[in-house]
């Protein structure tokens, strides 16, 4: 009798554990395969270091298959509380450089300062500003966070909520 107790127990604890190691595998591949392939997580972040920028300098960079522009402010350009990018001291005007119309690409005209869409004569400011024609909104700013000189396309930082803050 005891014997067959001690055969039952033995048994139950193996199933037991068999059934604790198959649990414990079918959770691991669960969340492999509902986790993003790392190459999904870092196509999802665009890097651009701002140091070598000169003034005035606009450069034009893809996140998410968007563009995004990033345009290094010179001193005579207004400031812009609501939008401006401040990097060790210097102001950065950043926005996904679609016309918020009908979603042509403007063109940065670097004499006049502005965005021209030829699509529809739509204007946006060196802020990123609508200031004429059909658009109905600024050019969105991109989630962003500040890592030092660099800028990290992607993910949302405290300078990036605090616009989103102050344009709510
Ligand atoms: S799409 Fe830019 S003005 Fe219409």
């Amino acid at each position: 009798m005891s014997e067959n107790v001690n055969r039952r127990d033995f048994l139950g604890m193996a199933l037991g554990g068999v059934a604790l190691v198959g649990a414990g595998a079918t959770l691991a591949a669960v969340k492999r395969t509902w986790d993003p392939l790392p190459s999904v997580i870092a196509a999802g972040f665009t890097t651009v270091d701002l140091s070598p920028m000169a003034e005035g300098e606009l450069r034009v960079v893809e996140w998410r298959g968007k563009p995004v522009y990033i345009l290094k402010k010179t001193a005579a350009m207004s400031a812009c509380d609501t939008r401006d990018v401040n990097v060790g001291g210097a102001a950065y005007s950043v926005g996904i450089q679609i016309c918020t119309h009908l979603g042509c690409i403007p063109a940065y005209d670097s004499g006049k300062a502005m965005f021209k869409c030829a699509c529809h004569g739509g204007e946006f400011d060196a802020c990123g500003r609508n200031t004429f024609g059909p658009p109905p909104t600024p050019m969105e700013i991109p989630p962003f966070k500040i890592d030092g000189n660099t800028l990290v396309l992607g993910e949302e930082g405290p300078e990036f909520l605090k616009l989103k803050e102050a344009n709510a």
